[in-house]
């Protein structure tokens, strides 16, 4: 459990899928009011996360310093700001000469970087990949480690190197999550080509997570990306088929929209208490896709306490599809974590985390339909 930080997958929020290169101090300040206000510290949400574009360049002794016209403040200001709310603060930069967005980056400035950070009173680091020619990613990541380690503050890294070196095999101590794909692209299933890049779908997403699933755990998470939730281009149940299929993940919840300004839609899917408690399980065991029939994909969690996390989620765009599941068909066992979901020995409770009712027990199928790109998400409660 590295550092002791991100002992279930961190929450929070982040400037890039909406405002991009868009940053300062006051829009900051608000969102942290934002999330305090809509409730979503109290649901769980922490990290306050600044993206690329917020430098200003270095000083004469080579210190990072704000752009001062966004930042007038400086960021440790902003800083106390942020914690005087319960909240924490994260700062973006990148292992290359210079960020994605043009923006100095950290190469050969590791150890000062990490101080400025550590004096400000950052608790959270992305670590972009842009303008890295002739690096090593595990190496360059390792580097910013040790210098965070230096710098003596404790601050949850988060690897951004898009999957390209298979951080997932090298990043259990270097990083405590790992982006593990390209950029999101607000889609619910389609694919945007940049031309030299690809950004993808929710759904393109999710299907590049299979076979990750067995190095995430407390500490260290596979990152499929920050939500779209809320930044109005994914219906209202899409939106929820994105939340729930992020929190079967194990995935870190960054919400990437404006929090000033939510309806009570958006507002539902962040909150929704029984959906982030599947995924922040202290067990930290990232969910699996179990089956696909006509459709509809069953995924599954092995949750606490012998509990488990069910979400059927129906990919067709235009059909409704009804499902007759029953949950005595098999003893389904999960040999990567080493669970079994034996409905035959055990009775579970089924509760539907979106609706927020009791569908009875396993003894008898569930019959439901699911509407197109919905998801139903149910929590099995082991009755002894
Ligand atoms: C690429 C990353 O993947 C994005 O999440 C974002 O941080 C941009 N760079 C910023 O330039």
């Amino acid at each position: 459990k590295f550092q002791g930080l991100a002992l279930t997958p961190p929450m929070g929020w982040n400037s890039w899928n909406k405002f991009a290169c868009n940053v300062d101090e006051a829009m900051i300040r608000q969102q942290a009011d934002a999330m305090v206000s809509s409730g979503m510290r109290d649901a769980g949400y922490e990290y306050i996360n600044i993206d690329d574009c917020w430098h200003g360049g270095r000083d004469s002794l080579g210190f990072i310093f704000p752009d001062a016209k966004r930042f007038p403040s400086g960021i440790k200001v902003l800083a106390d700001y942020v914690h005087s709310k319960g909240l924490k603060l994260g700062i973006y930069s990148d292992a290359g000469s210079q960020t994605c967005g043009g923006r100095p980056g950290s190469r050969g400035y590791e150890f000062q970087d990490a101080l400025k950070y550590a004096e400000w009173g950052i608790d959270y680091l992305k670590y972009d990949w842009c303008n890295t020619e002739g690096l090593k990613a595990e190496g360059a990541y390792k580097t910013i480690t040790a210098a965070l380690k230096k710098a003596g503050r404790p601050m949850v890294l988060s690897i951004c190197e898009w999957g390209t070196d298979a951080p997932w095999k090298w990043a259990q101590n270097v990083g405590h999550l790992w982006r593990t794909t390209g950029d999101i692209y607000n889609c619910f299933d389609c694919v945007k080509d940049h031309g030299t890049w690809k950004a993808w779908g929710v759904m393109q997403i999710l299907d590049k997570q299979a076979g990750l699933r067995q190095y995430a755990g407390p500490g260290h998470w596979n990152d499929p990306d920050m939500l779209e939730v809320g930044n109005g281009q994914l219906t209202p149940a899409e939106d929820r088929a994105h939340f729930s299929m992020w929190a079967m993940l194990a995935a870190p919840l960054i919400a990437g929209n404006d929090l000033r300004n939510m309806d009570e839609q958006t507002i539902g899917v962040l909150t929704n208490k029984e959906v982030i408690a599947i995924n922040q399980d202290p067990l930290g065991i990232q969910g699996f896709r179990y089956s696909i029939k006509d459709s509809v994909e069953t995924w599954l969690k092995p949750l606490n306490g012998g509990d488990w996390g069910v979400v059927f989620l129906n990919r067709n765009k235009g059909k409704t599809i009804s499902v007759n599941h029953n949950w005595q068909e098999k003893v389904i066992v999960d040999s990567v974590a080493d669970r079994t979901l034996d409905t035959r020995k055990i009775n579970y409770s089924v509760f539907d985390c979106w609706k927020k009712i009791s569908l009875g027990n396993t003894s008898t199928p569930l019959k439901i339909s699911i509407p197109p790109h919905d998801v139903m998400v149910v929590r099995l409660k082991a009755m002894r």
